[in-house]
């Protein structure tokens, strides 16, 4: 949950009659991502059809990020160019709604509002499936802020019929679970997101066919803490999330499982075996520990030492040796000394992540962390933060280059760069170039690794 991603979400929605059009613009975690598409799901039902360019769009809807202060501001510049935008419309006689959507729209609610006049919907992510709603009350000239915790399920109420209705995706997400309880100190999403919650499994199981039937085998379960996931199996038992992976990988079709994020507190014994046993379920886990100090541990409420995640991840290897692991880190937790920095560093050592993310830490308002004495200056942050990403990129470097030479499937996902190229997706997440010959998107194909890049891979077909 980590990438701090900003694109278009871009979908071939079955347009219906009328013309308006709408540009979505998505900042944060993969969750948003999801959230993105299913809003213009939402959308296309009620005849709006995606735009890709800003200047077309009848609606401008922005599903944003307050993880971090930094995407928080990102999203009232962005407002701020929006609203010269509509005033140069209106000048034309063309009218532009714009709305908010997302964490900063949970966070701030009527703030946006009073900061940003010419927003005219506010919606949190809990009730985006009263979307369409919202705007026709917009157009009527009502401004409307929508983030209640809606007491229905919004998933039943979100367009069906147009999931992975998307021929060209081969992968996609699928959200399992909302929510997050854990409080950890520095963090907003149990109040952006509110309390954990888990979908069923019956509309796991019907949104994966419906995936599949779209040309889907690659699915990513997803949840601010996936691993929290519960729920009823069709015997009635208690079921997590292993269980759940073992069912949807019974599934004709579904090719790849992965899930993210998940919170080392909940690995447990069925979730190893998943990963033991599955063949589909890729040897990739993003297990976020972000410190290496029990000390900063304690303080950030992680619930577990540095130790026990070594052992955990000592477990995990032992069921799955060719796992890679990847990792969330925050330097300059209130209170960080040097000394707990370097168990941050030891901790990278041992564990040598083939991915991870690492940020400085940011107050924000209304988590514990923000009341904390002894906050850590900004320069200190910053110096920490350029140390740890000099080591975690070189043990991503190191992971690539052990790549070359060994043979591996590709799941083709899309066209690459120069002609007859196709990229893949190795089984460790790493983007794989390779000449496609006969193959298609969406097509496994065994391929050796001949060159490792900083981004990417390349490899010839076997
Ligand atoms: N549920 C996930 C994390 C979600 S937020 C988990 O528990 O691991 C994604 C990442 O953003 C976190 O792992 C953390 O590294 C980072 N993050 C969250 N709050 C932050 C803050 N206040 N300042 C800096 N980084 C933060
Ligand atoms: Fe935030 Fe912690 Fe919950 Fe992750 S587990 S979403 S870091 S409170
Ligand atoms: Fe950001 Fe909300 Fe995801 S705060 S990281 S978009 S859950």
């Amino acid at each position: 949950m980590t990438q701090e991603t900003t694109g278009t979400t871009d979908m071939t929605a079955s347009a219906t009659g009328n013309q308006r059009k709408v540009f979505i613009k998505t900042y944060g975690c993969q969750m948003n991502v999801y959230d993105s598409e299913r809003m213009g799901e939402a959308l296309a039902s009620d005849g709006y059809q995606p735009t890709e360019t800003m200047d077309d769009a009848d609606l401008v809807l922005l599903n944003t990020c307050h993880i971090r202060e930094k995407a928080a501001e990102k999203v009232y510049s962005a407002l701020g160019r929006l609203r010269d935008m509509k005033r140069e419309r209106a000048r034309e006689g063309r009218e532009m709604l714009i709305g908010v959507a997302g964490c900063v729209a949970q966070a701030e609610g009527e703030e946006i509002l009073r900061r940003v006049p010419d927003v005219s919907v506010v919606i949190g992510p809990q009730t985006y499936h009263r979307l369409p709603e919202a705007l026709r009350r917009a157009k009527a000239g009502e401004r409307v802020v929508d983030t209640d915790y809606a007491v229905e399920d919004k998933f039943d109420y979100l367009p069906k019929k147009e999931r992975g209705n998307r021929p060209k995706n081969v992968s996609a997400f699928l959200t399992v679970q909302e929510g997050c309880d854990k409080f950890c100190t520095f963090c907003v999403v149990p109040y952006t997101r509110g309390a954990e919650v888990s979908r069923s499994l019956n509309q796991i199981v019907d949104e994966a066919h419906r995936l599949v039937e779209n040309g889907v085998s690659e699915i990513t379960l997803l949840g601010q803490n996936v691993n929290a996931w519960h729920g009823n199996g069709p015997d009635g038992t208690e079921w997590g999330l292993g269980d759940l992976l073992f069912h949807l990988a019974a599934i004709d079709g579904i090719k790849r499982l992965r899930y993210t994020t998940s919170h080392p507190r909940d690995m447990d014994d069925r979730l190893m075996a998943a990963h033991r046993d599955l063949p589909a379920l890729m040897p990739y886990l993003h297990l976020p520990v972000q410190s290496g100090s029990d000390r900063i541990l304690k303080a950030m409420n992680r619930k577990h030492t540095a130790e026990e995640y070594l052992a955990l991840i000592g477990r995990i290897r032992a069921v799955r040796p060719d796992i890679a692991m990847s990792g969330d880190f925050i330097v300059g937790f209130p209170g960080e000394t040097e000394e707990d920095f370097q168990a941050t560093l030891d901790l990278v050592e041992k564990v040598r992540y083939a991915q991870a993310f690492s940020f400085k830490y940011s107050t924000r308002p209304g988590t514990p962390g923000a009341e904390l004495e002894d906050q850590v200056p900004e320069d200190v942050k910053t110096e920490r933060l350029a140390r740890l990403q000099a080591l975690l990129t070189r043990h991503q470097r190191e992971f690539a280059a052990s790549c070359v030479g060994r043979e591996m499937d590709i799941l083709l996902e899309k066209p690459g760069r120069e002609d007859g190229q196709l990229i893949g997706r190795s089984p460790w997440l790493q983007s794989v170039v390779v000449l496609g010959g006969d193959a298609a998107i969406g097509d496994m194909v065994r391929v050796r690794i001949t060159a490792a890049g900083p981004n990417s891979l390349a490899a010839e077909r076997l």
